[in-house]
């Protein structure tokens, strides 16, 4: 067992700090040069015979549950903005549960890790029976979800690690390599318009970069530990997040409350005055997340806002952007390398990877063993 975790104490602290190699695996060999131009572009072979349905399609439909929902998530405004086809994002067990509308125009796209979820497979074979295109992201080659879509893409995250697998083993990497996945789905139902090639070389190039970004990130190790100390006896966290960082929020949220076992709560910045507010008091811890992009200075008021509440705030910021975000020095700053937008959350998510990881460990917890959960949610 020691062997797998290699240098590492946990599987968990590995997968997170593994994740520059589980990115480079998850791209390699499908973002090529190509073209007269030589301009880059994107080749995912299980796609390609049916990147013109799902262009075609009415709606494309995103359908996830847990942090393969949150992946989704992250990805949905690069995928609507590259594609021009609406996306709207369905929890799979509700989508069962309502039996919601699916159309044979639909194109309908299955975000799981395993590949073995029942409520995701549920949800599949609903889609399947009303006749929409149903395309298969996950880390299992051989799954279930696998086998019975119509076409997909393997995340190729390299990260399980056999039977010694844990449920928060195989999960951290999973997500970074899932939103890679899904950005570059945009860049292939996309295609090469000309009005969208800067933007389409930007994200490439973002993507390029992006393990040297998170080994630059992992540096926040230390830091992130600091802060677990400071967090260690509180009963809740906040997240807030918008736009691509919405996600980041929810997932963040995610992994302090089934790892840590602290309550936590991931909560859209822009419905902080329709409710959350209210708990706003200078005992809460807040994450805001706040790095460079549309959203920023939304942000920046939500800051201001939070801080007149006398909220206890920890803001996330792109690197140098300390100054603009701190309200005059009074918030703890989590600083982040930029990178284009929609890949922004790959970054983001891993600090609060990392204050999950320490809270855990800090409050004396099991890391790879997290509490009433199972590998894989087979059952219903
Ligand atoms: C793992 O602990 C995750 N946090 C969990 O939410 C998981 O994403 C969910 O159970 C779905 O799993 P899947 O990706 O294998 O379908």
């Amino acid at each position: 067992e020691q062997i797998n975790k290699g240098k590492y104490k946990h599987y968990m602290q590995k997968e997170i700090h593994e994740q520059p190699e589980s990115l480079t695996t998850t791209m390699r060999g499908r973002l090529i040069r190509g073209g007269a131009c030589k301009s880059k572009t994107v080749l995912l072979g299980g796609l390609k015979d049916h990147l013109k349905t799902i262009r075609r399609s009415r709606r494309i439909v995103f359908v996830g549950c847990g942090t393969s929902y949150n992946a989704a998530l992250a990805s949905r405004p690069i995928v609507e903005e590259l594609s021009g086809v609406p996306v709207t994002m369905e929890v799979a067990s509700d989508l069962v549960d309502r039996q919601g509308p699916i159309y044979r125009e639909d194109t309908a796209v299955f975000v799981s890790q395993s590949g073995e979820t029942a409520d995701t497979l549920q949800a599949l074979d609903y889609a399947l029976e009303n006749g929409a295109l149903c395309v298969g992201i996950t880390n299992t080659v051989g799954s279930a979800l696998a086998r019975k879509t119509h076409c997909g893409v393997h995340i190729n995250a390299g990260c399980e690690i056999g039977v010694a697998s844990t449920k928060a083993s195989d999960w951290h990497c999973a997500y970074t390599s899932q939103i890679v996945v899904m950005a570059m789905l945009a860049l292939a139902v996309g295609g090469d318009m000309i009005s969208n090639e800067a933007r389409r070389e930007a994200i490439i190039d973002g993507l390029l970069d992006l393990p040297s970004k998170v080994k630059e990130v992992l540096k926040l190790d230390e830091e992130m530990k600091d802060l677990a100390e400071l967090l260690i006896n509180e009963q809740s966290l906040l997240v807030f997040g918008r736009g691509y960082n919405y996600a980041t929020a929810l997932e963040g949220a995610l992994k302090v409350k089934e790892v840590a076992l602290m309550h936590s709560e991931g909560i859209l910045a822009g419905e902080m005055k329709h409710g959350p507010l209210a708990l706003v008091d200078h005992n809460l811890p807040i994450v805001v997340i706040a790095t460079r992009d549309a959203c920023f200075s939304k942000q920046q008021s939500v800051i201001q806002q939070l801080h007149a509440r006398k909220g206890r705030l920890i803001v996330m910021c792109t690197k140098g952007d300390s100054a603009s975000v701190s309200v005059g020095g009074s918030c703890r700053v989590i600083e982040v390398p930029h990178v284009e937008d929609c890949l922004q959350p790959v970054l983001n998510v891993i600090p609060l990877q990392l204050l999950a990881y320490h809270l855990t460990v800090l409050r004396g917890h099991n890391v790879d063993q997290p509490r009433n959960l199972a590998k894989s949610v087979t059952t219903q």
